[in-house]
């Protein structure tokens, strides 16, 4: 419906109601998926973060300039792709992406791809090995169960060093078992990581009670 010739403004249609209202609530996809033309591309790729979010991961990443970037849960590969053109604009970094299935993705020079269930031993020690010593951030976007982000949070947690952040995506989800009761659950066993409110700078975000920190001191 139209509703100014002036600036020719057309009120939203009513999936994309569905999406206003959902993402007040930190959801982005009414259904879980998004229709095509509401999809984001990264340089061509499609990439499952809802813009604002790709900001608050551009400010970590160039505020915090972390030696590695791990990502959990490649998809078409247009986040890891993003992570590591920051780290080209930044002139530092590189960046690692686990993803169970085997897929034609992006390459670049900065990244890196590992085939396999993320936290598995295997992949685990394999990333251990790269970045054991340096600065490491991390993105947890595979699987969004309970169970197997507290697998990832025991896996890669201990990578991450002072002052760097933790992303869990999906921790929004109210829904019992689903990665907010990971979060949870890791927050009061490990008094040396926190939430951090990074999330609020936009109001409108996907990584709402996501974005985790390790403390810069010991508690
Ligand atoms: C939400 S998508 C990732 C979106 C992507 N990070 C982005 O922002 O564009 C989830 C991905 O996790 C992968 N995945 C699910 N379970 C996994 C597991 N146990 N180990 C590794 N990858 C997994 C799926 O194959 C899928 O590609």
């Amino acid at each position: 419906m139209r509703i100014s010739s002036r600036y020719n403004y057309t009120l939203p249609t009513g999936v994309e109601r569905g999406m206003l209202r959902h993402l007040t609530n930190g959801k982005w996809a009414p259904d879980g998926d998004l229709p095509e033309m509401n999809r984001p591309l990264w340089r061509g790729t499609q990439i499952g973060k809802h813009p604002a979010d790709l900001l608050l991961y551009h400010q970590a990443i160039y505020r915090n300039r972390p030696d590695w970037i791990i990502e959990t849960g490649s998809a078409q590969g247009g986040s890891a792709l993003f992570f590591a053109d920051m780290c080209e604009l930044i002139g530092h970094g590189q960046v690692i992406t686990i993803d169970r299935r085997v897929e034609d993705r992006p390459s670049h020079p900065r990244l890196r791809q590992f085939i396999g269930n993320s936290p598995h031993r295997v992949i685990r020690n394999a990333v251990s090995a790269l970045v054991r010593g340096q600065s490491v951030m991390v993105s947890l976007d595979s699987d969004h169960t309970a169970l197997h982000v507290g697998r990832e949070l025991a896996a890669f947690s201990p990578l991450v060093g002072p002052g760097q952040y933790l992303v869990v995506e999906d921790a929004q989800d109210p829904r019992p078992g689903r990665a907010y009761d990971a979060v949870e659950a890791f927050l009061a066993t490990h008094p040396e990581w926190e939430r951090a409110p990074v999330e609020r700078q936009f109001l409108v975000c996907v990584t709402r009670l996501g974005w985790l920190r390790r403390k810069a001191q010991r508690p």
